[in-house]
Formats: C-alpha cells, sequence, structure tokens
C-alpha cells in the first residue's frame, strides 16, 4: 500500500521527535525538520504557505484590526500569521525557537515591517513579558510533550499585557480522553491553565478539518488579561 505523501510527513516528523527525544533534546527535531526539508514547504506538516483559516474566520467575525498595537506571534514556522496581523494593521513581533525556519520567513516575506526573531517560548527576550497588547499562538503547544504543558501554557501567557488579549488555535480532545500521538490535542482542562494565568476567557469554538479524509477537532479560544 502506498502512504500518502500528507501522512509520510507527519511520520517522519513524529519519528524525529522521538529521535531527538530519546537523546534528551525535547525541542531540536523543529530545526531538523526544517532543515531537512530543504526549503520545500511540503515536507515541513503544517506550513501552507497561507494564514492559519480558523484563526483568520475568528479575526473577520471579530473584525479585528490592529490601529498599530504590538502583536507577538508565539512559533510563527514561516510567518503567514504574521503576514495576516501586518495586513490587519498591527506592529507585529514574530518569532521561533528554529533558526532555518526564521531565515526562511524572513526570505519570504523581506518586504515587510515584521520583527522575526529566533527565540525560545522559555527564555524569551527581556521586555515581551507582558509587553504585547495582541499574542497569536497556533499549534505550538500541540507539538510539545504533554508533560511541558503548564509551563509552555505559562510561557504563552506572560507576553500578554494588561487590557491585551490572547488568541489560540489549537487541535481539541475531551478532558476524559487520552492524547494519542504527536501532536497532542488539547483538552478544557488543559486550557483552564490560561485562567490560572489571570486570563480571562472570551470565545470559546470547535471547529473541524478535514485532515486525510477524517475531521479533526480544532479549538479557537480567546483571552483577555484584566
Ligand atoms: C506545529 S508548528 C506551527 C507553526 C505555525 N504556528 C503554524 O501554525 O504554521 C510549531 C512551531 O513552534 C516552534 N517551536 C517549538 N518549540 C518552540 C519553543 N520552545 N520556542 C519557540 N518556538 C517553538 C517550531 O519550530 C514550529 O515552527
Amino acid at each position: 500500500m502506498t502512504e500518502t505523501p500528507e501522512f509520510d510527513k507527519r511520520a517522519r516528523a513524529r519519528e524525529l521527535a522521538a529521535e531527538f527525544e530519546a537523546r534528551g533534546d525535547t525541542l531540536g527535531w523543529f530545526e531538523a525538520l526544517y532543515k531537512e526539508s530543504g526549503g520545500n514547504n511540503e515536507l515541513v506538516p503544517w506550513a501552507d504557505l497561507e494564514p492559519n483559516r480558523f484563526f483568520k474566520e475568528w479575526a473577520e467575525r471579530n473584525n479585528l484590526k490592529g490601529n498599530g498595537r504590538k502583536a507577538l506571534v508565539v512559533g510563527c514556522g514561516l510567518g503567514d500569521d504574521a503576514i495576516y496581523l501586518d495586513d490587519l494593521g498591527f506592529k507585529v513581533t514574530a518569532f521561533d525557537i528554529s533558526p532555518t525556519a526564521i531565515e526562511w520567513a524572513k526570505r519570504l516575506h523581506k518586504d515587510r515591517d515584521i520583527q522575526f526573531e529566533i527565540a525560545d517560548l522559555f527564555q524569551p527576550f527581556r521586555g515581551w513579558l507582558g509587553g504585547f497588547e495582541f499574542v497569536l499562538e497556533i499549534y505550538t503547544i500541540q507539538p510539545l510533550p504533554i508533560e511541558m504543558r503548564p509551563e509552555v501554557i505559562d510561557a504563552v501567557s506572560s507576553f500578554v499585557a494588561p487590557n491585551a488579549e490572547l488568541v489560540v488555535v489549537c487541535r481539541g480532545r475531551n478532558d476524559d480522553d487520552e492524547p494519542e500521538q504527536l501532536p497532542w490535542p488539547l483538552s478544557r482542562k488543559d486550557l483552564s491553565r490560561f485562567e490560572e494565568n489571570g486570563l480571562v476567557q472570551t470565545d470559546f469554538e470547535e471547529v473541524f478539518e478535514d485532515e486525510d479524509g477524517e475531521p479533526v477537532r480544532r479549538f479557537v479560544v480567546a483571552y483577555r488579561r484584566p
């Protein structure tokens, strides 16, 4: 039986993640994956060169406008969501742990006034803490080991300034379901950690996306820091 290309790239991502994890390096596989793709985005499972469809729908419904506000894109990959926020009038900073992804994003979007930075969520630049009026997190929590989840959510929350907004797009699961494999979906209970970080949930949507003929459940969640 031949596997579809879509299945191949996800399987490869899992294989790389497992290889790195076995060596005690939890985060190194992202850079390895971007590197081995050799500049072909079709080999990177999440890199479709389009802004995230669910975030875009949310932004349109909520008439989101930047008006020069400072936005941060967490785990920005090739930067397509950063471009979308730039188009909406935000002053955008976007970061990723992978130097290859950031070089690639800079190359793709060199005409844009966006600050692309190589940075680790767990070791952010000083000044980023509480430094953004809009924070966007799409699919960075779910590929990180589930034991790290509270720490990851604390780190994402830490960027949100008072009166600012955070939007999270992630795979979703029921609280009682065991997450089976990478990417590990988030439950509402997982998400409640954002509230433990002082954020107030202002919107919660459940949506479905077809992936290889299967409906994949996603959550689009908005928060505000009072
Ligand atoms: C599944 S991808 C999603 C990329 C992008 N947000 C998107 O939706 O296309 C996760 C991204 O998070 C980045 N990442 C993983 N761990 C990170 C960390 N600790 N700090 C910053 N970025 C990280 C990876 O390099 C990767 O680009």
